[in-house]
């Protein structure tokens, strides 16, 4: 028994929820990545004892987070920093435009494998780069879908690009395919970011959420050579349901990259709020039991997920994510017309992410959302397959 309840059906819509936005009272949000889950008593506990003081100024820092940080990146994720080589932001969006605009002149290549999380494909125009797209492959077998880098897709990409690259931009884990890269996947990417002499963006913001199965590999951690050329995005956002309070940051290394990146960050004026470093000190420090029960109900809902598509939507095939509360949905062999997520939300009055903004063949898949109560996920797995068995 865990003494946190994940199955409370929470109202959010009278706080301005994003998620929650939809106008019709019946619809049933399962598309932007928070999650509907009370976030960790001691989170609550901190941000109620710092509201007791009236006054909230700015805080450009924290240095007891540094000390805590550094220790979580060594301990958890094996990557070895200092106190100096973090950089906070409120968000991580911001952090990956930041990179893109960090690392290369203006015209050269920043590199990503397909689908992926929007930003991914955004931020290197806005920087003034070229993006270069590599899709995952992918495979599926008794109806889950598995996706695995294609490395000759990759070699063959750097080798051909019209722009110099000079940046690739990982998500791990990824958003929105699920999986937590192995160790010998992210060692062959790492041999190629070497030989091609790339600097990798690792987007680790998923790190925290494995499912009880799955393990995290930090690439910084692979080697020091490796760590040198990395730039490690993290956050408590997505694991402790916080991205409202706005913190994440970024570890760097290499002195030249993490004066760029600074100068670039910092001119943007991103800064973390006082509610931001008080959220994700108490999520750090003591929400550790919470994320732990967290992570077993979020993985109880990924195994009823596949197992009501595999008995009841079988035209569907779908991810298993190792990590993340995001799940992928092929939804080609519907039989339905158009746009799978605009059918979901028009007969089903379920509102899913439509595939096709995170690029590479997305179209005609959805992202789900399982990160709600577990009678919510059933809710809106009946209503997605009456809506598929009555549709003419
Ligand atoms: C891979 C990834 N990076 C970044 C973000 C967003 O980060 P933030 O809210 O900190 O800007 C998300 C949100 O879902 C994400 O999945």
């Amino acid at each position: 028994m865990t003494p946190f309840d994940f199955d409370a059906l929470i109202e959010r819509r009278q706080t301005h929820s994003t998620k929650w936005s939809h106008p019709d009272p019946d619809m049933i949000p399962m598309w932007i990545a928070d999650m509907d889950f009370a976030v960790a008593p001691a989170i609550q506990a901190a941000l109620r004892a710092r509201m007791e003081h009236p006054i909230f100024g700015y805080q450009f820092d924290l240095p007891s987070m540094r000390d805590l940080l550094v220790e979580r990146l060594s301990s958890r994720h094996g990557i070895a920093a200092k106190p100096n080589h973090l950089i906070f932001s409120p968000g991580l969006v911001m952090a990956l435009h930041t990179a893109a605009r960090a690392v290369g002149e203006p015209g050269t290549g920043v590199v990503t494998f397909t689908p992926v999380y929007p930003p991914f494909l955004t931020a290197p125009g806005t920087a003034d780069k070229s993006l270069i797209t590599v899709p995952l492959a992918s495979r599926s077998q008794d109806g889950i879908l598995h996706y695995t880098i294609d490395f000759d897709a990759l070699e063959h990409a750097l080798d051909h690009a019209d722009a110099p690259p000079r940046l690739f931009m990982l998500c791990n884990p990824h958003n929105p395919v699920g999986r937590a890269f192995t160790r010998p996947e992210l060692e062959q990417l790492a041999e190629i970011a070497l030989r091609y002499d790339l600097i990798v963006c690792s987007d680790e913001i998923h790190a925290d959420l494995t499912m009880p199965d799955g393990v995290h590999t930090s690439f910084a951690s692979l080697s020091p050579e490796i760590a040198d050329r990395t730039i490690t995005l993290m956050a408590p956002s997505k694991a402790f349901n916080i991205p409202g309070l706005g913190m994440g940051f970024a570890v760097i290394r290499s002195p030249t990259l993490r004066t760029r990146y600074k100068q670039l960050s910092e001119s943007a004026g991103a800064f973390v709020t006082v509610f931001g470093f008080e959220g994700a000190h108490a999520a750090y420090t003591q929400g550790g039991a919470w994320l732990e029960a967290l992570r077993v109900y979020l993985g109880a809902n990924r195994d009823t997920l596949t197992a009501y598509v595999r008995d009841n939507m079988p035209q569907i095939a779908l991810t298993r994510p190792e990590a993340t509360y995001l799940a992928w949905l092929d939804c080609r062999h519907l039989g339905i017309e158009g746009n799978p997520s605009r059918f979901f939300m028009e007969k089903a009055k379920v509102w899913l992410n439509d595939g096709a903004v995170f690029g590479g063949g997305g179209k005609g898949f959805v992202r789900l959302n399982y990160g709600c109560p577990r009678a919510r996920l059933l809710e809106a797995l009946d209503r997605m397959c009456h809506a598929l068995n009555t549709h003419t």
